[in-house]
């Protein structure tokens, strides 16, 4: 069993943070939404991974990500030159692929569920395709299926206007080599790409072996902002594991479950859990709250925030409102206004968003 990551694609959804960076190595508490998918595959013994890169981003995955080692695994980095649809990126992968069977995994998608149950179930039914599933509040967002009461799949539909059912189809799905038959008999979608639920489809009605499952777990797109936040707040509950290897003074406090990575300075500030710090950040007279991922070399200096997500070298300093539900991009700067007229200042990227309050 071989396995595909798809890491490619555009991340329109995540601007501005996607103009400079791949939207699979946003973190969420502190680690790479990517990372998690390679972890879960090893853990159900796969470890020929073939991971999908796009021209622009595809340099920055690899050199953060490796061979596989660190994981225990052997990466392949497969690119493909356009965002042409997830069934041109398994149409890419072939050469990897060659006839063995394989999970697809899409590199922004966080799923709580144990692989090796669906694994030995698509095995032992000899499946040609096995589709993991999750009712959603919101299914036009996403791929949706209309399943029969053993759970085959009857159809399959790409973000309809009018969802057959509240079942949307989760980034996790398992087929034999019969897939590339299918993916070879269809046509581009209205929105131009080679579509996998046309390909499954295809698969349907040519009378193949198609089955779904519902995920029992959490699984979370990570595409947008809030989804990231969630995404950053379940794992900061689930899976967050106390350990300080900074410097917190005396006059600080820590409570509940906090993670501080080394060389970072804990200040006259309170941190209330669950929240992870990395390495070499300065935190003074500072609030942080609960759900708070802050990443490497970040300062906060008279800041007060919680359940936000702050990247890389990010700086917040003599901020005087509690900053909220926000995702803060690598480097970026948000300071108190250092002389008159006291006004308010930007220098923001394209597809910035900033809310005030009066
Ligand atoms: O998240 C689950 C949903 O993912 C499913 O319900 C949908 O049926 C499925 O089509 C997909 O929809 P999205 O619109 O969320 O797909 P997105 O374009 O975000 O791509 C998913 C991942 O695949 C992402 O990591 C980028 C990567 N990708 C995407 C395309 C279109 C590629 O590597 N190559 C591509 O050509």
């Amino acid at each position: 069993m071989k396995a595909i990551i798809l890491a490619g694609g555009k991340g329109t959804r995540l601007r501005p943070l996607t103009y400079t960076g791949a939207k699979q190595l946003v973190p969420v508490a502190n680690k790479p939404i990517l990372w998690y998918g390679i972890e879960d595959l090893v853990a159900a013994g796969i470890v020929d991974i073939g991971i999908i890169i796009s021209p622009e981003t595809g340099a920055e995955v690899q050199a953060k990500t490796g061979s596989g080692e660190r994981f225990g695994a052997n990466i392949t980095y497969i690119l493909q030159d356009q965002p042409a649809g997830l069934a041109h990126a398994v149409k890419v992968a072939q050469p990897f692929l060659g006839d063995s069977p394989f999970i697809m995994y899409l590199g922004d998608n966080l799923v709580q569920s144990d692989l090796t149950i669906f694994l030995d179930e698509f095995k032992s039914k000899h499946l040609d395709a096995l589709t993991l599933l999750c009712p959603v509040v919101n299914p036009t967002a996403f791929g949706v299926a209309r399943i029969d009461e053993k759970g085959r799949v009857l159809q399959l539909i790409e973000k309809p206007k009018d969802p057959p059912s509240n079942l949307a189809l989760v980034g996790v799905y398992l087929f034999n080599a019969t897939i590339h038959g299918a993916i070879a008999n269809i046509q581009p979608s209205a929105r131009g790409e080679l579509e996998i639920t046309d390909a499954i489809q295809y698969l349907i009605e040519h009378n193949h072996n198609v089955e779904a499952r519902q995920i029992q777990g959490w699984w979370l797109d990570t595409g947008k902002k809030d989804d990231l936040l969630e995404a950053n707040r379940v794992i900061l509950d689930t899976c967050l594991v106390t350990a300080n290897d900074g410097e917190v003074d005396d006059s600080s406090q820590i409570i509940g479950r906090v993670q501080i990575g080394k060389n970072t300075k804990v200040i006259s500030s309170i941190i209330r859990g669950p929240v992870v710090i990395g390495e070499n950040c300065h935190i003074e007279n500072c609030f942080i709250g609960p759900y708070s991922s802050i990443a490497d070399e970040v300062a906060l200096i008279h800041a007060d925030l919680e359940h936000s997500v702050l990247l890389e070298g990010a700086n917040v300093t003599g901020v005087r409102h509690r900053i909220v539900d926000s995702l803060i991009g690598r480097r970026a700067q948000i300071k108190e206004a250092p002389q008159r007229p006291k006004a308010l200042r930007f220098m923001i990227g394209d597809d910035s968003q900033i809310e005030m309050i009066e």
